[in-house]
């Protein structure tokens, strides 16, 4: 039968054998000859039974000292172990970030210059405090047109060359939204002013030439709180036109005009000259004050909010910033124009690294 003696070097043997354990798996065929069922320390305990009644309590007090003293030797080691094992395969996964990006497929693709733009016009606004809002492109008459103080036959409808779908049982038609500017009326339905959105999108419009495409992009711009007045309007659309053409300078001319949902209402034209051609000036958008009607018709009072909107043409002021010449390669999904004017993933635009560079 087992003496004291034989516990002692029991004990003595396992604890160096854990201690000689390199890796995990080591460690566990320690475990199991040991704490296992048939492990060594176990079989111990096995043979209480045959020992004489008053020799049985100290024998089984000794093997469960023997036992813990065991077991917590294993479990640290085993955490020793653990970390040593995450060490390495921290040094060994490392990655150096800083490494150039192979070239490889994923560099083959090409960003759309719409996509481009689009994503350099919201670092833009997002930084002069512009959120981004979206609506649907399958509008209600309502929404592109009535709210915006344009009610049926209002012969502003007309310019809009509108793309309309069949009417309902109840005479009401659906049709594909002219503009972004029913995105006006759905942020000011939901939000409470302070509103500051800047809202992208596709628009369409029954109309195909060089410049125009049954099918193009607008980013509305609507400010809407108790104080903005124009000068606001003229400062925002200067410190984007500065930031998206990358320059220091840009001279914008305000003209007067006519749109239904402001007033007054101005086009800008920017003097080409910021971009390389001088001596023309180039229509970009389309702003003015928002009517008064429009705020009442979101169920806001014009009497104490006020704001202006604009809109631009995206498509449009890509060709002008990348000399793009016939919009109509824009969507006819040919590769060989996309690897020519698209961009690389990489040309993430940021104001703090350079839109385009
Ligand atoms: N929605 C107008 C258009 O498509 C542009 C515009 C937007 C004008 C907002 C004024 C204010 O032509």
């Amino acid at each position: 039968m087992s003496s004291g003696t034989d516990l002692t070097h029991l004990e003595h043997d396992v604890l160096e054998e854990i201690a000689a354990a390199t890796d995990l798996a080591a460690l566990d065929v320690v475990r199991v000859a040991a704490l296992g069922k048939k492990g060594r320390v176990s079989e111990l305990m096995a043979q209480l039974g045959k020992l004489p009644p008053d020799e049985r309590k100290a024998f089984g007090a000794s093997v469960n000292a023997v036992k813990a003293k065991v077991s917590d030797a294993l479990d640290e080691r085993r955490s020793m172990l653990e970390a040593a094992a995450l060490t390495t395969r921290l040094t060994h996964e490392r990655e150096d970030i800083t490494l150039p990006v192979r070239a490889g497929v994923a560099l083959q693709g090409r960003i759309h210059p719409v996509s481009q733009v689009l994503d350099e016009c919201i670092e833009i606004f997002a930084d002069l405090g512009f959120e981004v809002a979206e609506g649907p492109d399958i509008e209600t008459d309502d929404l592109n047109f009535t709210k915006l103080n344009m009610p049926a036959e209002h012969p502003a409808r007309q310019e809009h060359d509108t793309f309309y779908f069949n009417p309902k049982p109840d005479g009401s038609r659906l049709l594909l939204r002219t503009h972004t500017s029913p995105v006006q009326i759905r942020t000011m339905q939901t939000k409470t002013p302070p509103i500051r959105i800047i809202a992208p999108g596709r628009v369409y419009r029954c109309d195909s030439d060089q410049t125009h495409t049954p099918m193009f992009h607008q980013i509305e711009g609507l400010v809407i709180d108790e104080t903005t007045h124009m000068g606001h309007l003229k400062w925002v659309l200067e410190e984007f036109a500065k930031a998206f053409f990358e320059v220091d300078n840009v001279t914008m001319r305000f003209r007067a005009s006519h749109f239904p949902f402001t007033e007054p209402s101005m086009e800008v034209d920017i003097d080409a000259s910021a971009i390389g051609k001088p001596g023309q000036w180039l229509e970009i958008l389309g702003c003015g004050m928002v009517h008064p009607n429009v705020i009442a018709n979101c169920g806001l009072d014009p009497e104490k909010y006020q704001g202006f909107a604009f809109g631009m043409g995206l498509d449009r002021i890509a060709m002008l910033k990348y000399g793009l010449p016939d919009l109509r390669a824009f969507f006819s999904a040919d590769l060989r124009w996309l690897r020519h004017y698209g961009f690389s993933l990489l040309d993430q635009p940021t104001l703090g690294g350079g839109l385009s560079s």
